[in-house]
């Protein structure tokens, strides 16, 4: 088969690391990359760092307002789907490149493969829960991360074509660990940090970055604590921090984006992790570090329900009182599959 595989952002590089690979084996994979991350800390070190293969082609479309920027991926997308003629097209995730993938095969009567389907935060406001109910719908294979979303697909009516896999960032992570095992990251002598004596943030969803008065009490809440908080800084936040001149203590180190291996090996030896992340909600629960989300619902209910993470919101007394008591001493039960979540996907789609 030929499949075509679309990726933009920077958590879908990292997905297809788990998937592309197994893929080609088996396949011819046309792998297509929007765009739509660009700066090298956003995409390039993720195929250097995970060895995914390069991109048959960049549409190039770049940032913008979502209907310019899915509107420009529409077209580019279409344009390869006419010339490649693929039996599947892939997508991962929920952003606007996941869109407008879905949409330009549907069109084209391609059938569309979605990994990480049936997720929902029941909130409309999010870009991404629009992108997702509208990717699910359009979609001939859903493969699911959790029981969660193969009910959550069910209440809208979808049930054909629907499977539970396990999380192909799973997968992922099952990988970089044998690599850190072996070649531990030398981020942390790099920033001068010992393990469980600083807090990991980060912060990029647009409720809480284009609402100033959110983003303000978020990192006021990283102002008033104590312990170091290392904060490696996504373009979207970085440029509304600047354009504000937002106060930051020195605690609060403020760093560019790391690549995936740095970043695991942060996110492991932290204290406590806090974000509105969807991947790192997971990876922290992976890799037993408590985590703080800040926001006001997540997808990945599992995490809350086991007790390891927690929904703080932006509300920077609360945020810092959770930092100060929140300690799960709880059993672990294993969640989001096996680590062949991957496996399953290339299965299905043959
Ligand atoms: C997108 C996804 C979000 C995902 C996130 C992963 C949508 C609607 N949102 O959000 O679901 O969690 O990626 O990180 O698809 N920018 C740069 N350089 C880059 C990329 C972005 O400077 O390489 C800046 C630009 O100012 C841009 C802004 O970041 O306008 C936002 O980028 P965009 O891709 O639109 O959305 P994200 O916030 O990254
Ligand atoms: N990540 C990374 N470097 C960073 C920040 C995040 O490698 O500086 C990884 C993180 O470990 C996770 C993924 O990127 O695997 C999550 O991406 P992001 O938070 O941008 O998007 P979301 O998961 O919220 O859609």
């Amino acid at each position: 088969m030929k499949i075509v595989s679309i990726v933009g952002a920077r958590p879908q590089f990292i997905k297809a690391a788990a998937v592309s690979r197994l893929l080609r084996e088996r396949h011819r994979e046309v792998l297509v990359h929007t765009g739509q991350h660009y700066d090298y800390e956003m995409s390039g070190i993720f195929f250097d760092g995970l060895k995914l293969p390069r991109p048959a082609t960049n549409l190039g479309v770049g940032s913008g307002l979502h209907g310019a920027q899915t509107g420009a991926m529409l077209k580019g997308v279409e344009n390869v789907l006419l010339a490649e003629r693929p039996d599947y097209l892939l997508i991962y995730g929920d952003t606007n490149s996941t869109l407008a993938g879905a949409l330009a095969a549907s069109k084209l009567s391609v059938p569309v493969a979605h990994v990480e389907a049936g997720l929902r935060s029941f909130n409309r406001r999010m870009p991404e829960e629009i992108n997702r109910v509208v990717a699910d719908h359009l979609s001939d294979l859903l493969l699911c991360p959790s029981d969660t979303a193969v009910q959550n697909l069910a209440a809208e009516g979808i049930t054909r074509n629907v499977h539970f896999v396990g999380d192909v960032m799973l997968d992922v992570l099952n990988w970089a660990k044998q690599r850190l095992a072996t070649n531990p990251p030398g981020i942390l002598d790099r920033l001068g940090l010992m393990k469980q004596r600083y807090l990991l943030a980060t912060v990029h969803r647009s409720e809480n970055t284009d609402d100033m008065a959110r983003l303000s009490q978020i990192l006021n809440a990283f102002n008033l604590l104590e312990e170091p908080v290392v904060f490696p800084v996504h373009p979207r936040t970085r440029k509304v921090i600047t354009d504000a001149r937002c106060r930051i203590e020195r605690h609060v180190r403020l760093i560019e984006p790391v690549g995936y291996l740095d970043m695991l090996g942060l996110v492991g030896a932290a204290r406590m992790v806090l974000t509105d992340s969807g991947g790192l909600q997971k990876e922290a629960y992976w890799l037993g570090v408590p985590c703080l989300t800040m926001r006001d619902e997540t997808e990945w209910v599992e995490t809350v329900e086991a007790g390891w993470n927690a929904l703080v919101g932006s509300d920077s007394e609360k945020i810092v009182e959770a930092v100060h008591v929140f300690a799960p001493s709880r059993p672990r039960p294993d969640l989001y599959g096996d680590g062949f979540a991957a496996e399953r996907c290339v299965d299905l789609l043959g």
